[in-house]
């Protein structure tokens, strides 16, 4: 069974969409199954348990929610040399009005940091949520599952 962490923060809403969008497609995946868990009530714990990650954040003032800081900064010493952490795979969604670009990079740096590993290129998108752009987050969420029954990761 490939347990599928999701980790959102969301103010108005849109980057809520899409995570339980991502979720939806993890649960739609057979032998998987999605924890959709806002980043304040997310520990370290949490990041070990899983076998796969997927970080949902918003862009604010050219950087990720500060609750996805947050949560970074509460877990780092801890799990940095874990072997649990070690090369685990992550994905990555940003929602942005207009750009998503900074708060992607600075999310990609962190991860490198926790030597997680980068296995679908990252979504952003950028203005409310249409059904298409609701599509590809199922599709990501399935196919990070998939990969991770698959052992292909
Ligand atoms: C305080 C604040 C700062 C924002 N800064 C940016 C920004 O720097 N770049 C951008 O593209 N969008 C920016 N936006 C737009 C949000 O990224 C966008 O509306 C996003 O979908 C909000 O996600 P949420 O509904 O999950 O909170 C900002 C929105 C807010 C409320």
């Amino acid at each position: 069974m490939a347990d599928i962490l999701i980790i959102f923060h969301s103010q108005t809403g849109n980057t809520e969409k899409l995570a339980k969008a991502v979720a939806q497609g993890v649960e739609e995946t057979a032998n998987a199954r999605a924890r959709l868990l806002r980043a304040a009530d997310t520990v370290a714990q949490d990041l070990k348990d899983c076998n796969a990650v997927i970080i949902c954040s918003p862009e604010y003032f050219g950087y990720m929610a500060g609750a996805i800081k947050d949560f970074f900064d509460r877990t780092y010493e801890g799990l940095k040399d874990d072997a649990a952490v070690y090369k685990k795979p992550f994905g990555i969604v940003i929602s942005a009005g207009n750009d998503g670009s900074f708060a992607l990079s600075h999310i990609e740096r962190i991860c490198k940091g926790y030597r997680l590993k980068k296995v679908q290129e990252p979504l952003v998108c950028k203005g409310k949520a249409t059904e298409e752009v609701l599509a590809k987050c199922r599709e990501l969420g399935s196919t990070i599952a998939e990969g991770v029954n698959a052992g292909i990761f």
